[in-house]
């Protein structure tokens, strides 16, 4: 039997859509002016009130932070919450300088919440200034102790989108136990200098993207670490920092697999590295697969393309042992633009367990220096070559 979508189809339609219209319009709206926030001030119990409220409420609410500057000290929004939430931004949200203030690595938390909508033209300034000048991130202790701006913890089928994160003491924003979260036109900024800043760093969860948004940092762009699974970057523009990131793996016991991953449409200008997946020598057992870097464009990049099996900075481990973690089925289709450094493609797989189906076609990177052409590196894998290649694949070719 068809459907004849006549007169009066259409208008018992439209009479739908108005009515889920209706709907959404009775948001109920949650404004910390309400809850006695005012500019300049610490709002910070004024948003808590405001968020337990909006919380509470058995429907669709939204707490909103108006135009203006404000202060925020530690705060954790927690859920689950009884209906969708969404927090709007439109003001200025100021971080404590001082990092002697916290006595935790967070800032900002959002934990255990569905149908969360975070939105606004509004920022989050970490303050970061202060506390980059005291780190020595060799030390490997002190960095990972200073506040991450905003942390998801367990936020399931949530949008974060057009808000801006500046100048986070330690990463921007860490997405940890989330599933179905999508970054979308956000803007993440930190000087080039400030150490740890990584742009947003994903770690056992699953379903996140990461699309349309610009990231400059000190670190990496989009860093992922064990247990990122269906994880979709598009249209992202990084830079300056250390690039997109896949690890590193393999220092911890019990690591989850990282796979299916979709690296595409992206931009990265002056970054230390282009896309790249660093496992520790010497190391536990994990493994990195279903990967896949198609349509990049490479700006002066000291490393376009990098798999780094022999990651191990400050000297921390006997590299001679062999890293541990397997990596397969990576792909590369399509990378162009130009190398700050003359190795534009280094693959550098583990003796132990060499890279499977690794994959580079139509590779363009040139080489900016003048002391001849741009050159490609192969340890302990046989890439399957296709399209054009510049540089010409393995140039350089090691097998242990
Ligand atoms: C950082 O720590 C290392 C090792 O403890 C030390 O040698 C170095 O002097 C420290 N640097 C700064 C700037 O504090
Ligand atoms: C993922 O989350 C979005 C945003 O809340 C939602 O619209 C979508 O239905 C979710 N997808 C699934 C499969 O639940
Ligand atoms: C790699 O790809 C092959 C062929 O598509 C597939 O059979 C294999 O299961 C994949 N390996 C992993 C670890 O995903």
């Amino acid at each position: 039997m068809g459907l004849e979508l006549n007169a009066a189809a259409i208008s018992l339609l439209l009479i739908l859509l108005t009515s889920t219209t209706t709907i959404n319009a009775q948001t109920k709206v949650f404004d910390v002016r309400n809850y006695g926030a005012k500019p300049n001030d610490d709002i910070t119990p004024a948003v808590t009130e405001a968020w337990k409220d909006a919380c509470a409420y058995p429907g669709s609410s939204k707490v909103v932070v108006p135009a203006a500057v404000y202060w925020v000290g530690t705060v954790k929004f927690l859920g689950p919450c009884k209906g969708p939430i969404e927090f709007n931004v439109l003001g200025s949200i100021n971080s404590p300088g001082d990092p002697n203030y916290f006595n935790g690595d967070l800032w900002i938390g959002f934990e255990r919440i569905d149908h969360l909508t975070m939105s606004g033209t509004g920022d989050f300034d970490g303050q970061g200034g202060t506390a980059w000048g005291r780190s020595n991130c060799s030390k490997n202790s002190y960095c990972i102790h200073l506040p991450i701006s905003l942390r998801f913890d367990f936020v399931t089928n949530s949008i974060v989108r057009d808000i801006t994160s500046y100048d986070s003491k330690q990463f921007h924003i860490n997405v940890f136990g989330c599933q179905n979260l999508t970054f979308d036109h956000v803007t993440i900024r930190a000087p080039e200098n400030s150490p740890n800043t990584d742009g947003i760093h994903i770690g056992h969860s699953t379903k996140i993207n990461v699309i349309n948004s610009k990231i400059s940092t000190g670190d990496d762009c989009v860093s992922l670490g064990d247990g990122s699974q269906d994880i979709f970057i598009q249209g992202v523009n990084c830079g300056p920092g250390h690039g997109i990131s896949i690890g590193s793996l393999g220092k911890y016991q019990n690591e989850q697999p990282v796979s299916k991953v979709r690296v595409i449409g992206c931009t990265l200008s002056n970054t230390k590295t282009g896309v790249r997946i660093k496992t520790w020598p010497d190391s536990y057992p994990g493994s990195a697969s279903d990967i896949h870097f198609e349509n990049i464009i490479m700006e002066n990049v000291d490393t376009p393309i990098l798999i780094d099996q022999e990651y191990c900075p400050w000297n921390q481990c006997k590299s001679q042992n062999p890293s541990k973690v397997k990596i397969s089925n990576v792909s590369y289709k399509n990378i162009r633009g130009t190398s700050r450094t003359k190795v534009a493609v280094k693959i550098v797989c583990s003796k132990a367990l060499p890279c499977q189906n690794v994959e580079l076609t139509g590779i363009d990177l040139k080489y900016n220096g003048k002391d001849g052409p741009a050159t490609s590196r192969c340890v302990n894998v046989n890439p399957i070559i296709g399209g054009h290649q510049n540089p010409p694949a393995c140039t350089i070719k090691t097998l242990n």
